[in-house]
């Protein structure tokens, strides 16, 4: 069990409508909870919802407006599962109708601009973290190499290298499409 202390927020990077999706999930399960999303059908969606503060736009580029606003938030809790990763297993109709939408808003659905925005959201999101605070980052799990993949494959080893501490990740024995990969923030 993860206890909040007060004030502390739980932020996710990557929404969903979905009702077993994680956004109505952590919104039900904590303190305060603001999501981000480019998608502007997923963030009008989840405004009938009180408890959840919705922010539309590229997660970097939000994440960096709040510096401005005064906006500086306590972040117990973050889930990030924002720019998709284009799982091999996709291949063929799938992933040419996700490459389109991701094309009209003129991102690329590519494993570099995944992980690129994985690892700008993570280094705008760490100076805001808890002590003790929590970093999920999903589709991310490393190869019996020891080398990172997905979504977090260069943001899991910024971490490391601020001495976050390593509680779970998936490894090579797990199906990747359902890995994660969390750190816990030490200060
Ligand atoms: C895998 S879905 C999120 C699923 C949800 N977190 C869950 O676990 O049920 C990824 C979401 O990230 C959003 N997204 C993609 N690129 C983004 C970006 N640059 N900034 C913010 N959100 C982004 C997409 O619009 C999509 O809604």
């Amino acid at each position: 069990m993860f206890l909040f202390q007060e004030n502390e927020i739980i932020l996710e990077v990557g929404a969903t409508s979905r009702q077993d999706g994680s956004t109505l999930f952590l919104a039900a399960h904590g303190p305060e909870f603001h999501t981000i999303d480019i998608d502007p059908d997923v963030i009008g969606e989840l405004s009938v919802y009180t408890n959840i503060t919705a922010w539309l736009g590229d997660a970097v580029y939000v994440l960096k407006t709040w510096k401005h606003t005064h906006f500086i938030p306590r972040i117990g809790f973050a889930w990030l599962d924002g720019w998709d990763w284009p799982y091999e297993v996709l291949e063929g109709p799938t992933l040419d109708a996700y490459r389109q939408v991701y094309g009209k808003r003129g991102q690329e659905l590519t494993e570099k601009e995944s992980a690129r925005s994985h690892l700008e959201s993570a280094k705008l999101i760490f100076p805001l973290m808890a002590s003790d605070g929590l970093i999920v980052i999903d589709d991310t799990w490393y190869d019996d190499t020891l080398t990172w993949h997905g979504k977090g494959e260069t943001a899991i080893p910024w971490l490391l290298k601020q001495r976050c501490q390593l509680m779970d990740a998936t490894g090579p024995a797990r199906v990747v499409t359902n890995g994660f990969t969390c750190v816990k923030v030490e200060r």
